[in-house]
């Protein structure tokens, strides 16, 4: 993997990213008014694609942003093909322009601008990690209600995985109030308790992950039962595994929560049998 400067599509003009210049006034700045996705490329080839746009569009719609997404994936595609990346992601993001600083909706509205970058990353980011299992912590889901857009206002989310960073947890897991698990700060996050695989049902209190949906399409492969039925914070140490869900993070096992061992206090061996299986979907793009 080089470190050469990411390739930026900004509104249509391709540059090095630290070139782009982005208005002081812009809406994003001000107000985080803006929504995004991570797409992840493999052998230079983006990985469900469709379905990031699609949740794409809800976004787009959950804020009441209008923006010609044809011309963006083609603009996303187009950016990919002269990056030339083999392990990567494309980062799209989405925000109402610039405008005088006005908590209500600029009239007439601004054009929206629209950034696109490709980033190098390593084949498998957690490779050191997948077969020991990552710690991870619980946390007060402080977050506002509507988590089911992917908006770039993730301040919650920053603190909390901080916090988490600094406990030696890899991720944080989000607890409502009324004592269930929602999500993590940037994955989903599945338990595994008597061959049935449980995750919090789609909400406006989740992200509907793609990969988490990949996961659930899966799941009777590697001989599970599925219950969209979120896990009770306190019912985790009763999980024979759990693990987490992302784009960038793929399926990751989780060894501890709180300092509580997960089954051996390693990747389970479910675990492991679902990341293979996503590995050999992956591999089939390829091929
Ligand atoms: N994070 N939940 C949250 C809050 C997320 O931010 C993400 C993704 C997920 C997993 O969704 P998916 O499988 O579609 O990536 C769940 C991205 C990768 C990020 O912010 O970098």
């Amino acid at each position: 993997m080089s470190g050469k400067e990411p390739l930026a599509n900004w509104n249509g003009s391709e540059m090095p990213l630290n070139e782009v210049l982005v208005p002081v006034t812009d809406r994003a700045f001000f107000f985080g008014d803006g929504v995004y996705e991570v797409v992840r490329i493999y052998g230079g080839r983006p990985w469900l694609l469709e379905e990031h746009f699609m949740r794409l569009e809800a976004s787009l719609r959950g804020i009441q942003l209008d923006c010609d997404l044809d011309r963006l994936k083609q603009r996303a595609l187009a950016t990919l093909q002269h990056a030339r990346v083999d392990s990567a992601m494309i980062y799209i993001q989405v925000t109402r322009g610039a405008a005088k600083r006005n908590h209500s909706f600029p009239e007439p509205p601004p054009p929206p601008n629209e950034l696109i970058y490709i980033q190098e990353l390593p084949p498998d980011k957690y490779e050191s990690v997948r077969k020991r299992g990552v710690a991870a912590v619980t946390a007060k889901d402080i977050r506002w209600q509507r988590c089911d857009i992917k908006s770039i206002n993730l301040l919650p989310n920053c603190l909390v995985q901080e916090s988490a960073k600094r406990a030696g947890a890899e991720e944080a897991l989000f607890v409502g109030d009324d004592g269930y698990v929602t999500e993590g700060t940037h994955t989903n996050v599945f338990g595994i308790r008597d061959g049935t695989l449980f995750t919090a049902p789609l909400s406006n209190r989740i992200l509907a992950g793609i990969t988490r949906r990949w996961v659930l399409d899966h799941a009777a492969e590697a001989g599970l039962a599925v219950s969209e039925t979120a896990i009770k914070a306190g019912d985790i140490p009763h999980m024979s595994e759990v693990f987490l869900t992302g784009t960038t993070t793929e399926i990751l096992g989780v060894r501890t929560v709180d300092g509580i061992k997960i089954g051996q206090g390693c990747t389970g061996d479910i675990t492991g049998e679902l990341f293979r299986l996503l590995k050999d979907d992956i591999a089939s793009l390829a091929g």
